[in-house]
């Protein structure tokens, strides 16, 4: 690893850069500590956010890839540096909810912590410039981003990696309420999990905490203005390192 050097930047976005290197099968992401929400109406610099969320997402890949899950995921290369295989992203946010909160409560009449069996499969189209719309299944087909195998295999690894996250996340005290996640194809036409799994993309409650408010240990906690976004950060991590001590060193 320490002969891979970093070649210009791909792609930046909100909380990530994204980098060539000098080998046409490696990229490096950069987590960084900008914060936002609200499609990026609100903003906030918060030290040490990049690095736990590179930790945390590390690890998680780690423990998804050894259940077998296909990431794109290699290694991590100090604090804020995770490498990756290259893949086209394709441009859906994908959310799982077990629990019903955020958009959801906005948006249909439904209590916020109402457990939600099956969960729930929600797909947005992510594009800024339209603010990551929810999409029908019409309006899905209409865009025919992919097949509508892909589709199938898209929902089935999302279900699939609620499953192992879920029971993971249990075992160290935490409820994933929801989550999104990004997929995207390899060269060789391989779908794999891409972007990252942290407390920016996850809503994670204290299972042993029933104060509403107390229990948030994820992003909401900025959106919120609730204050102490990186210490509960900072426990996601001390919790998911209870499964999983250290994320490997990409070689
Ligand atoms: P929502 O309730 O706001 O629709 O969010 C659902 C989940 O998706 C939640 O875990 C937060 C995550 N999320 C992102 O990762 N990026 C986003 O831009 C948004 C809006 C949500």
């Amino acid at each position: 690893m320490t002969d891979l050097s970093i070649g210009a930047l791909l792609y930046e976005g909100k909380a990530k850069r994204v980098y060539a290197t000098d080998r046409s099968d490696v990229v490096a992401v950069e987590y960084k500590d900008d914060a936002t929400a609200f499609n990026a109406l609100k903003k906030a610099q918060l030290a040490g956010k990049g690095a736990l969320n590179c930790r945390i997402s590390a690890l998680l890949f780690e423990q998804l890839e050894a259940r077998g899950v296909p990431t794109h995921y290699l290694g991590v290369r100090d604090s804020l540096w995770m490498l990756v295989r290259p893949v086209r992203v394709i441009p859906l946010e994908v959310v799982v909810r077990n629990t019903a909160a955020g958009s959801l409560c906005k948006q249909m009449p439904i209590e916020p912590g109402t457990p939600l069996t099956p969960p729930l499969l929600d797909f947005y189209y992510k594009d800024d410039a339209f603010g990551d719309p929810l999409l029908s299944e019409a309006r899905l087909e209409r865009l025919a981003l992919v097949t509508p195998a892909q589709l199938e295999q898209i929902r089935d690894l999302a279900l699939r990696i609620n499953d192992e996250l879920r029971r993971l996340l249990a075992q160290v005290g935490l409820e994933l309420v929801d989550f999104k996640v990004e997929l995207g194809f390899s060269d060789d036409g391989e779908l794999l999990l891409a972007d990252e799994i942290s407390p920016d993309t996850c809503r994670l409650w204290d299972r042993a905490v029933s104060d509403s408010r107390a229990r948030i240990l994820d992003k909401d906690r900025f959106r919120q203005d609730l204050g102490g976004v990186v210490e509960a950060y900072g426990e996601v991590l001390k919790r998911v390192q209870g499964v999983c001590p250290e994320p490997r060193l990409y070689r």
